[in-house]
């Protein structure tokens, strides 16, 4: 490319941002950082934030009472719960559930649309550029472009008998009820969400990977009862997942219309209940 034609390009786009400002909107208005260090350190903080109170601070993005904290435990610092450190470096990837290579931005607006059951925040907007740069800021010094240890969550090996939802209901009421809920509603005061729902209409919806009984058996397995984390088996982890998937949540917001269109096209494996019936109630069952 020529200077010249570099030099016109960059005077329209500068052209184009300020028309972008609107008329009378000085370039100057926003209080100028002390330095780029704090303006880095400030934008690492509100990321943090945002990651471990999700509804308040992005509440246009939010459809439910979970924060991203509360399956990234630690504020995306644990391993074995898709930490985030470990995450960074593995993008732009490819991913079957959208066909495409999607960049780190995607991923976390991906989380929004389905495991918060809301809005995927825009591209380059205060969320996504902040939750960016604090998981940047946790993977410092890790490798690009591979797996490490404690990445993503635990894939476990197939349970000796095929999962139970019997055998996972007693798993559930001795070690699980307690903060949880009988009702897996979650405890909440006042405002304030003490234990996360599991279920219903204020959890993941069925576009969620936590939905799928290989992933939450994993993560319960890895972090599940919280204070016990590894006391469950192999066994015990598949059966209380699949439990805590054979219940109503949210709609998956890929719905076409139709419940057996809508399995046939995204919950088409043995890992997804959607579709099923279970007790009488058709998980994801048209109006649910
Ligand atoms: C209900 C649980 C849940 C919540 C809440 C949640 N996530 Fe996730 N997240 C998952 C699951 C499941 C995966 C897939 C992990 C895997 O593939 O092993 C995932 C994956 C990710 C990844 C990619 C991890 C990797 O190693 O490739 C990122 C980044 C991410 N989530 C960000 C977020 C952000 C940001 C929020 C909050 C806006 C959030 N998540 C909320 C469950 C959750
Ligand atoms: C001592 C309290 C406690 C017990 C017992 C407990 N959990 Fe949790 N659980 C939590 C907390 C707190 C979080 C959120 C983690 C955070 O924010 O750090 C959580 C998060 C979760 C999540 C991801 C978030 C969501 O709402 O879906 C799942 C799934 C889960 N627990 C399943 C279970 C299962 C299954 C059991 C029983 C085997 C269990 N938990 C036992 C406290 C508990």
């Amino acid at each position: 490319m020529s200077g010249q034609r570099y030099g016109l390009l960059v005077a329209g786009a500068v052209a184009l941002a300020c028309a972008a400002l609107g008329p009378g909107v000085a370039l100057m208005a926003a209080p100028a950082p002390t330095s780029a260090a704090a303006a880095y350190d400030d934008e690492v903080e509100l990321g943090r934030q945002i990651f471990t109170d999700t509804g308040r601070l992005a509440p246009d993005y939010v459809g439910n009472d979970l924060k991203c904290s509360n399956c990234h435990l630690d504020e995306g610092r644990k391993a074995d719960a898709a930490p985030l450190w470990a995450a960074w470096g593995l993008y732009p990837q490819y991913r079957a559930k959208n066909g495409h290579v999607n960049t780190f931005a995607e991923r976390i607006q991906e989380c929004f649309k389905y495991s918060m059951n809301g809005k995927p925040p825009p591209l380059g907007g205060r969320e996504v550029v902040a939750l960016e740069t604090y998981a940047a800021f946790l993977a410092k010094g890790q490798p690009a472009g591979e797996h490490v240890p404690g990445q993503g969550y635990l894939k476990l090996p197939r349970p000796p008998e095929a999962p139970d939802y019997a055998r996972g209901q007693a798993v559930f009421q001795a070690n699980c009820v307690a903060c949880h809920g009988a009702d897996g509603a979650g405890q909440r005061s006042g405002d304030q969400v003490l234990f996360p729902p599991l279920w219903g209409p204020r959890s993941f919806n069925w576009g969620a990977g936590m939905s799928d009984i290989n992933n939450a058996a994993g993560f319960i397995k890895a972090n599940m009862p919280q204070g016990q984390e590894g006391k469950l088996s192999v066994q015990e982890a598949w059966d209380v997942a699949a439990f805590v998937d054979s219940h109503p949540r949210p709609q998956d917001p890929r719905f076409t219309g139709s419940t057996d269109e809508t399995r046939k096209r995204f919950h088409d494996n043995p890992q997804s209940m959607y579709g099923l019936t279970v007790n009488g109630v058709r998980l994801g069952g048209d109006g649910k």
